[in-house]
């Protein structure tokens, strides 16, 4: 399969192999532009890519699409979803409108554990529909990749229900997917803490892992939730096992997550809402010894709980790096749209177009250790991009806050 795309009115990419690295502070304002340019695939991976002078003559054997006006950008990576439940929140939705904040329905019984009992009682196949006709849709705004989240389960059988929706789902769509056993999520009505710690830790994680189901684990460690010291616990478990820890963390309060997941070797810590001093300089810290893990914000959370945008710019101008998800579940951020991710981000968190776009891509690939295969257009990478309407400058995607002008997304060329 060799596709050569041309007469584009640009690329945001770069003809030579570039690091691979996350893109740090003011690295993330200028990503490598190429005008006027043509980009050949093969076999659905990025051969070369340069300016329409260099473009070759001899067309003999190739698929050639002539695209003028039209921009090709790296495809983006959601590396936090929770993108398998089985329906919509609609009465918390309403009683949050009424009054009730996120807390106080999840005190009610209502919540998280309110998508377990949905995920109980569906069944594997009606689930794995759901879950492609959403790709489907997070694909239509720019999503080449996505992370996917257990964590409705809350029982070792239901949790592995989830996860083998996600390994189906991997076999019958092309986008890549991760699969992360969110194994400390709530609380069961009448659990004890201590006791299911250990059985998500020992007994589920080692099961879970040799079915092949488990890339990343993941912690909601909140005031309420879950500890610094179950953050630990799990991480300890699964380094063991060779598998890398994400967290959810600061979302409502600081409680020594960031820490937690920086000594546990995280990849990415999630969330961010509420940052204090002590927080950034951790993270600052991490980073500044080579082994700090991605802060990822989440601004459909802040905006449809309606609590703080992650500070991304202060976050930024420290010198870090950071990525943005969608977090699309039930029941903080019902929806997909990494597009209008990144209209937030530069709306709300007052990111400029090129630091949203590598938080969207670049660093949402380390977020996920796929930082070597994709996130980037240039030679080697696979050819995850978007390809937009004609426009001046691809600024009018985030520029627009409801309009989706990508069309189409391509995964591996197609
Ligand atoms: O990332 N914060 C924890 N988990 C999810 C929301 C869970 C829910 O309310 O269903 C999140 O926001
Ligand atoms: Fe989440």
């Amino acid at each position: 399969m060799r596709i050569r795309f041309t007469e584009l009115a640009g690329v945001v990419g770069s003809p030579q192999p570039l690091a691979t690295d996350a893109l740090c502070g003011a690295e993330m304002a200028s990503l490598p532009v190429l005008r006027e340019a043509f980009v050949d695939v093969v076999d659905g991976r990025i051969a070369a890519l340069g300016p329409m002078a260099e473009c070759p003559t001899d067309d003999a054997g190739w698929d050639v699409r002539r695209l003028p006006g039209q921009w090709m950008l790296p495809g983006l990576i959601d590396s936090h979803t929770h993108l398998v439940y089985a329906a919509p929140r609609v009465t918390e939705f309403r009683m949050r409108l009424d009054g009730a904040s996120y807390h106080d329905i999840a005190a009610a019984g209502g919540g998280i554990l309110n998508s377990a009992a949905a995920i109980e009682a569906a069944d594997e196949s009606a689930l794995l529909e759901l879950l492609l006709e959403r790709l489907e849709k997070a694909r239509a705004t720019g999503t080449v990749a996505a992370e996917i989240k257990s964590g409705y389960g809350l029982t070792l059988e239901s949790e592995r229900k989830m996860l083998r929706v996600v390994r189906r789902a991997r076999e019958l769509q092309p986008m890549p997917l991760w699969a992360t056993f969110l194994a400390l999520h709530a609380l069961p009505k009448g659990a004890d803490l201590d006791t299911y710690v250990e059985d998500a830790v020992a007994h589920w994680l080692p099961v879970l892992a040799d079915e092949g189901l488990v890339d990343f684990v993941d912690v909601f460690c909140e005031a309420n939730y879950f500890r610094p010291i179950d953050v630990h616990q799990l991480a300890e478990a699964a380094a063991k096992r060779g598998i890398p820890l994400k967290a959810h963390v600061n979302q409502f309060q600081s409680i020594g997550g960031i820490q937690a997941s920086v000594a546990a070797n995280a990849r990415s810590v999630d969330h961010l809402e509420v940052l204090t001093e002590a927080d950034l300089k951790s993270l600052a810290q991490a980073w500044a010894h080579g082994n700090g893990p991605m802060p990822v914000a989440l601004p459909h959370c802040s905006l449809f709980l309606d609590i703080p945008f992650t500070p991304g710019r202060a976050l930024i101008d420290a010198g870090l790096p950071l990525a943005i998800a969608s977090d699309c579940n039930p029941g903080s951020a019902p929806s997909s749209d990494l597009r209008m991710a990144w209209s937030l981000a530069t709306h709300q968190m007052k990111l400029r177009v090129d630091e949203g776009l590598a938080a969207l891509t670049a660093n949402a690939a380390y977020a996920v250790g796929a930082e070597d295969r994709m996130g980037r257009i240039q030679p080697g990478m696979d050819a995850h991009v978007i390809l937009t309407q004609p426009m001046a400058d691809y600024a009018e995607l985030p520029y627009f806050t409801s309009e989706n002008r990508i069309a189409p997304t391509l995964i591996y060329g197609r």
